[in-house]
């Protein structure tokens, strides 16, 4: 049934209200002068032999005023600045008990610490646009069928395509997961594909973004590794997992495990040498809409505040083709930043992880070459043949647009525990949000998104690009490090990363046991994702090598308290 046909057929609220109880029953989701006069007290104290009660104390003083300002330095002045701007509040409230930041995810936050914890709709969505959700739901949740199917509201899956439900990779709303072994099905894994370019127009054309990437001939930009009747599938993904421990300065050692992906049974001829593989695991649904209203001037001035000075810690905004206006624009989701608008995400999955068109993304997903899924009856007909022209139409499009703009982020627990407050301080010490930025204020814009309009927010991300280093860097099928001025996503490198929101992580593993972290999901806990920070970050995670027992209960707490 289509859904155009249904409204004609139907009230919305009765077809709201089928939608509804159809997706609950199915449900499954020192400064100079301060140095020198410390040097002074301890070498007049030293003359002394045997200094005074008050000399001792006034060394403790500046001892640890010492330490303070040593810490503040971990961020240069402009980078202060800036994300005391964006908060409308001084660092000193930031890192301090904020009773406005239980409420992370501002009005439209919901208290809730369950499995359900991600699947909320904003709490302040008014009785009348909550069916919108509802409906949208419905088409994240349920699983899309090969065409020609009695439903023809969700046929069309395919030809070739990863799993069959949005819902499938993000599970429960939530992150998706690293496969656990080499015959575990990768099912909320995906693999993105790219090659070097070889010409100048295609350097060009990635130069000025026109051109997301340079696709491999017979494989495309994303590896598919389903295919319905008939069509093979592109490749199987199989993962190998190799512990790599790491010290802290106690002694205490934490088991890393780093991956390799292999793509084995090719289905489409061997693969080239130099692709370049890049594992990506789903990324959690929440607060999105939120994420989309940050204006794109806060990003930039970030990215700005960042190059003034010699501080290891860039960042970079990319920018990414919108297939939607054709228009380039400031990239901001994915785990790349290759997608400016939910919309266009949207779309995009659709499209690359379950074959489906739509008008923003009218063609199948394959590669001319593959004449299988080239041939395969689709849901649709660009000639209009008694069938809807695009699998997915405008309608159905808006309503999931809808969806992941309002899936509400849960509010903080324990936010003013004094364990928390302790890991908070640290996180801050340590210069953790020199690229989580902790807060930011929307503004109210003319538009309809009037659940997210002039909330303020603790995402803790600056949306931006960041050089993690090697170790999690993409690598080439042929596991090479791949040079860094090849482009693979707009202007992202293999190195390079966004920051993801921590917003809502604490419950990561309430929602889903099998959750895991960063972008292929090779961390288990908080602790690892944070202790295989490189590159930029490098500074960081060496400071948390330095914490003792103590000190690594205070951030694990902090960071389970998102
Ligand atoms: C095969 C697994 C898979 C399926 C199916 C899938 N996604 Fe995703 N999703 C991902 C991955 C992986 C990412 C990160 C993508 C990237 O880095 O390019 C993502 C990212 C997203 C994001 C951006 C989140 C952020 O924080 O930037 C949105 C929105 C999204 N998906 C929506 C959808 C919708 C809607 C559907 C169904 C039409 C869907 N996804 C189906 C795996 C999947
Ligand atoms: C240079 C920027 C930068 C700094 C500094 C930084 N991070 Fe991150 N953080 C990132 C990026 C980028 C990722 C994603 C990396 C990936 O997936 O490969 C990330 C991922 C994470 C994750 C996992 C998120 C997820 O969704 O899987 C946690 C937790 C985290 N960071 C905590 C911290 C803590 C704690 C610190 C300070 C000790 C810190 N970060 C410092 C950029 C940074």
């Amino acid at each position: 049934m289509h859904i155009q046909k249904v409204f004609k057929a139907k009230s919305l609220p009765a077809f709201c209200s089928s939608f509804i109880s159809k997706s609950i029953t199915t449900s499954t989701t020192i400064s100079a002068p301060l140095k020198l006069s410390l040097a002074l007290v301890c070498a007049l104290s030293i003359i002394a032999c045997k200094p005074t009660k008050d000399v001792t104390d006034n060394a403790a003083e500046n001892n640890s005023k010492i330490k303070e300002h040593s810490q503040s330095q971990v961020l240069t002045p402009e980078r202060v600045q800036t994300i005391e701007a964006l908060a409308g509040v001084p660092m000193q409230q930031l890192v301090s008990f904020d009773p406005q930041e239980i409420k992370q995810g501002g009005d439209t936050g919901i208290s809730i610490t369950s499995s359900e914890s991600y699947s909320k709709p904003s709490s302040n969505i008014t009785a009348s646009r909550k069916g919108s959700f509802f409906i949208g739901n419905a088409f994240f949740r349920q699983p899309w069928v090969i065409a020609p199917a009695s439903t023809d509201s969700r046929d069309g899956l395919g030809a070739l395509f990863n799993v069959a439900a949005c819902q499938s990779c993000h599970v429960k709303d939530g992150r998706g997961h690293a496969p656990m072994n080499a015959d575990d099905d990768a099912d909320s894994l995906l693999i993105r594909l790219a090659m070097p370019a070889t010409t100048d127009g295609q350097r060009q054309q990635l130069k000025d973004s026109l051109i997301e990437k340079v696709a491999h001939p017979m494989y495309g930009g994303q590896l598919q590794d389903r295919g319905i009747q008939g069509v093979p599938a592109e490749a199987r993904i199989a993962v190998q997992w190799t512990d790599k421990p790491i010290s802290f300065a106690d002694g205490h050692i934490e088991t890393l495990r780093a991956p390799t992906f292999n793509l084995t049974n090719p289905g489409y001829g061997a693969f080239d040498e130099e692709l370049m593989v890049s594992p990506r695991v789903a990324l959690p649904m929440i607060g999105l809409g939120l994420l989309e209203q940050i204006p794109d001037a806060d990003i930039k001035k970030q990215a700005a505040s960042n190059h003034k000075n010699s501080n290891d810690i860039k960042g970079k905004f990319n920018w990414v083709m919108d297939p939607k206006t054709g228009k380039v624009g400031l990239g901001r989701f994915g785990w790349k930043a290759g997608q400016t608008k939910l919309i266009a995400q949207n779309q995009s999955a659709f499209n690359e992880d379950m074959g489906l068109t739509s008008n923003i993304r009218p063609h199948e997903s394959c590669m001319p070459t593959q004449t299988a899924c080239v041939n395969a009856i689709t849901g649709a007909d660009e000639q209009g043949n008694g069938k809807p022209a695009v699998e997915v139409n405008d309608e159905v499009a808006k309503f999931v647009e809808f969806y992941t703009r309002n899936l509400a982020v849960p509010h903080r627990r324990n936010a003013d525990d004094k364990l928390v407050l302790a890991g908070k301080k640290r996180f801050y010490d340590m210069g953790c949000q020199s690229c989580h930025t902790p807060r930011y204020q929307l503004p109210k814009t003319a538009d309809d998104h009037l659940e997210q309009h002039g909330q303020v927010i603790y995402p803790y991300t600056d949306l931006l690009l960041h050089d993690m280093g090697d170790d999690l860097a993409d690598r080439t099928i042929a596991g090479k490090l791949p040079p860094k001025n090849l482009q693979v996503e707009f202007l992202a490198n293999s190195y390079e990363w966004r920051t993801p929101a921590l917003w809502g992580i604490g419950l990561a593993q309430t929602v889903d046991p099998q959750a895991t972290f960063l972008h292929d999901g090779r961390a288990r806990t908080l602790m690892e994702a944070v202790l295989w920070h490189g590159g930029e970050a490098k500074k960081q995670q060496q400071k948390v090598l330095m914490l003792d027992k103590q000190g690594r209960a205070e951030l694990s707490a902090f960071l389970q308290s998102l």
